[in-house]
């Protein structure tokens, strides 16, 4: 059918034609900005879910929504070579400004620069790598020591004193964020805690892997009273069904069941797999309604395009041991798997492997479910290491 009519949209972050199976969790969302809004006490909330399963489509949708409600937003992707005051002060200090530009002059805005002013000035001195400028002059004393965990706290006080000031509120919204160190998610933790408990409007909303339920739980064991965890995960056949037919239909195209029934178990109902699997079979039917036999052939194009990209992008990135271990992960089944019958499966203790495991955890390989056991974060990737077994793995 027609390529430039194809509303199939594989990629990362990119919309879906149908966002499909998320109703609750984005009125859930809804109602804590409203409250939030009206100066009400909310908690924030944490998406966690393996690759590609809409994590940040999720987040770029309730970020809009903030936006339709006039609160002011700012989104943030952590990643593994920027420190978070890096990342977060350009994004504060255009919330600022916005607040500085509203009504009148407000002593807790021109504060809450200030304060930035000198945070910047603190952090700067630490880490060296932020250039913003900002045209003032700062509160000397005030979240400048240099303490990301006294320091963060006090700016994100000062921030929220403002947005109170003018009547609004902050949603701050950070995505990937496994990917902050300890001490930066132990520093932003608190920042929550103290806006939380001096009833000030700003949310957090955030999303990344599932390590970071265990990551939130080291740095502050408060965390989970500050924050719902909801596990955004494959869609169920239904929804997936629905991912694929309404957006086809609304192009007068048709799926036939057995072709929407061979999609689900091929892709598990995986959000992003389903975008895979509907671009292609979409271009490889002549005609709708799209049947077995199109989705039949479809399957090997997508499948040979996710081994080239999307699987094939992170397995470069592992040195020859992590490859290894991962192949005694996958030789084992789609798991999780206890990380000692991996070990076994390598003729060596659990132990030996300490540094590994981490090291695979901080690329965003795997994650431990539960103690002692360890599962892929990107779903299918055992099957994806059977297929390209065993001449790159040796
Ligand atoms: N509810 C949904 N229904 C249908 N398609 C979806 C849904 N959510 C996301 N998608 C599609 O899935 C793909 C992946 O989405 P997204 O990039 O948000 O995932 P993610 O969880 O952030 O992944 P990663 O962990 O790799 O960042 C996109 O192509 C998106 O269009
Ligand atoms: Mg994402």
């Amino acid at each position: 059918m027609d390529p430039l009519r194809n509303p199939f949209a594989p990629g990362a972050g990119t919309p879906p034609p149908e966002l499909s199976g998320r109703a609750a969790l984005l009125q859930r969302a809804a109602m804590a900005l409203g409250r939030v809004q009206n100066g009400k006490a909310e908690k924030g909330l944490v998406l966690v879910g393996l690759r590609g399963v809409g994590k940040t489509v999720l987040l770029n949708e309730i970020r809009r929504h903030a936006d339709r409600l006039g609160l002011h937003t700012c989104l943030v992707e952590a990643h593994e070579a920027k420190s978070l005051p890096a990342l977060l002060i350009p994004h504060l200090r255009r919330a600022l400004l916005a607040l500085d530009r509203m009504d009148a002059i407000s002593t807790q805005v021109k504060r809450a620069l200030r304060v930035l002013k000198s945070f910047m000035t603190g952090v700067r001195a630490k880490i060296g790598e932020v250039e913003i400028t900002l045209d003032i002059d700062s509160e000397i004393g005030a979240a400048d020591s240099g303490d990301l965990e006294a320091d963060l706290p006090e700016l994100m006080v000062a921030i929220g004193r403002a947005a109170a000031a003018r009547n609004t509120a902050l949603a701050l919204f950070i995505d990937e964020i496994q990917y902050f160190s300890p001490n930066e998610l132990s520093a932003l933790i608190m920042a929550m805690h103290r806006t939380a408990q001096d009833g000030l409007p700003i949310i957090l909303f955030a999303a990344g892997l599932p390590q970071l339920i265990g990551l939130f739980g080291n740095a502050k064991s408060y965390a989970e009273r500050l924050f719902d965890f909801p596990a955004i995960g494959a869609l169920d056949e239904h929804d997936a069904a629905a991912a694929l037919t309404k957006p086809a239909a609304a192009e007068a195209v048709y799926f036939e069941a057995s072709a929407l029934g061979y999609i689900y178990e091929q892709s598990r109902g995986y959000p992003f797999f389903l975008q895979e699997w509907g671009y292609h079979v979409w271009n490889t039917a002549a005609v709708s309604p799209i049947t077995l036999g199109d989705t039949k052939a479809a399957t090997e194009i997508a499948m040979r395009r996710l081994d080239e990209g999307f699987f094939r992008v992170r397995f470069d990135r592992l040195t020859p041991r992590e490859k290894k271990y991962l192949w005694a992960m996958a030789a084992l089944g789609a798991g999780p798997h206890r990380s000692g019958d991996v070990a076994k499966r390598l003729a060596k203790k659990s132990s030996d492997f300490g540094p590994l495991r981490d090291g695979l955890i901080g690329k965003g390989m795997i994650y431990a479910p539960a103690h002692g056991d360890i599962a892929f974060t990107v779903p299918l990737f055992d099957q994806f290491m059977h297929r390209i077994m065993p001449h790159e793995v040796t």
